[in-house]
């Protein structure tokens, strides 16, 4: 317990109980406590909610610490996550450099951006599927399978185990006690496991060739590491926030009416769409760290080994920074927000999902343009969660 509890706000503050539709409320109401405030929840962590003091903390690995601890605690969750430590994200310092260096070769801005015929092909083909519908689940049908499609094919695996495969990371994620979470993960790790001894004995040119026969001064990833670099880092990193952004994305922009009609006209505007979208969606919404010396953050002094939750919705939507957060500017290139993290561990994925999303949305624009969502108003004001809750997203191509 801080020895500044007598002077900070406090509140009982629950990230995990907090429903998507109340997100926008829920992060007002914490920026209006202030940039830092303390939560009794989960034997008590701050939670800062400040754009400067996220960025400060996400910068500062030295001092706010990833690593998860052999014991299983720390790392980027509260609490924290019951796998294994998460490759690269809940390493720091030197090892953390090491283990990321396997992710940014076949996540380049360069290589990704040479791949873009082939994420539009996927995309088209999954729109071609479409064709004639009366309605579709825009969930399941279009924000959950472009980047689980996208991401198998560059992982050398089949697309149909997206469907498999890819649905399962989404039942995991989403799992509301109606999963068993355990038996399910356990089954992608074999899976993913056995793929990867494939490779080894005959190496191939996808990712998890990349991968299970990456060395570092003669060494090989070991089996924990390379498991957790495909489970945690592309499945788990990729799959689930750029489905959750797509579907909110799709949701804008049909009570946004304006912007639709904006980027219909404008379709070199939709990247700077994208990118304020992953700001104004966030949905890698709170991460963790663990404070390793003393220090002072928004005015309260931290202690070693107290918890820090940054909530990046919050500090996305703070209008010391950002104006009018509800509202997606495509006016410029916004590359202040921390949707994508800061710092060394900013996403090496960002590249990636921004085409996916950007590739995905033109689509939809094109082949149906006066597309309508059923039940808009039931959706009410904040985010969905529809890649997590699985709720249909109910989709009407014609309108
Ligand atoms: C809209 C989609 C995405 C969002 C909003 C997002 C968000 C983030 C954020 C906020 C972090 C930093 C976490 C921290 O500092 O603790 C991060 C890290 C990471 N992301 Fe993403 N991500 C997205 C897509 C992807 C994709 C497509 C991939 C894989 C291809 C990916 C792989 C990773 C990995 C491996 C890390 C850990 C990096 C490190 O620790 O050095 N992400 N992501």
């Amino acid at each position: 317990m801080p020895t500044t509890m007598r002077t900070c706000p406090v509140m009982h503050y629950d990230h995990r109980a907090v429903q998507p539709a109340e997100r926008f409320e829920v992060w007002r109401e914490l920026r209006g406590k202030g940039p830092i405030v303390w939560s009794e929840c989960y034997d008590g962590f701050w939670v800062v909610s400040g754009h400067a003091e996220v960025a400060a903390v996400m910068r500062n690995d030295a001092t706010f610490s990833s690593a998860k601890t052999e014991d299983g605690k720390g790392g980027q969750s509260i609490p924290p996550f019951p796998w294994v430590r998460n490759v690269p994200g809940e390493y720091d310092g030197e090892e953390h450099d090491r283990l990321r260096a396997v992710l940014i070769p076949p996540l380049s801005p360069k290589l990704i951006e040479e791949r873009r015929p082939i994420v539009g092909g996927i995309v088209s083909d999954i729109f071609d599927q479409l064709q004639g519908r009366e309605t579709v689940d825009a969930t399941r049908e279009i924000a959950v399978l472009v980047p689980a499609h996208s991401m198998f094919t560059f992982m050398g695996m089949p697309r149909e185990d997206a469907d498999t495969l890819g649905l399962m990371v989404h039942s995991v994620n989403g799992a509301r006690g109606d999963v068993d979470v355990q038996a399910t993960l356990r089954a992608i790790e074999q899976r993913m496991l056995d793929e990867a001894a494939a490779r080894r004995a005959k190496p191939t040119d996808d990712i998890i060739s990349l991968f299970a026969n990456y060395r570092h001064e003669s060494r090989h990833l070991s089996d924990e590491e390379l498991l957790s670099v495909m489970v945690t880092g592309l499945l788990f990193g990729g799959l689930v926030t750029a489905a959750e952004t797509l579907a909110n994305g799709m949701i804008y922009l049909d009570r946004h009416r304006d912007a639709r009609a904006e980027l219909i006209a404008h379709p070199e505007r939709m990247l700077n769409f994208v990118q304020d979208l992953v700001r104004y969606v966030s949905p890698a919404v709170v991460v963790a760290r663990t404070v390793t010396r003393e220090t002072v953050l928004g005015g309260q002094t931290l202690q070693p080994g107290d918890r820090i939750l940054c909530n990046l919705g919050a500090a996305n939507h703070d209008q010391t920074v950002f104006a009018d957060p509800e509202r997606i500017d495509t006016s410029a290139w916004r590359n202040n927000h921390l949707g994508f993290g800061v710092g060394p561990h900013f996403c090496p994925g960002a590249p990636l999902a921004r085409l996916e999303i950007e590739m995905t949305l033109l689509e939809l624009l094109r082949r149906m343009p006066n597309y309508a969502i059923a039940d808009l108003d039931h959706l009410t004001r904040g985010l969905a969660d529809p890649a997590g809750g699985w709720r249909p997203l109910v989709l009407r191509p014609h309108g």
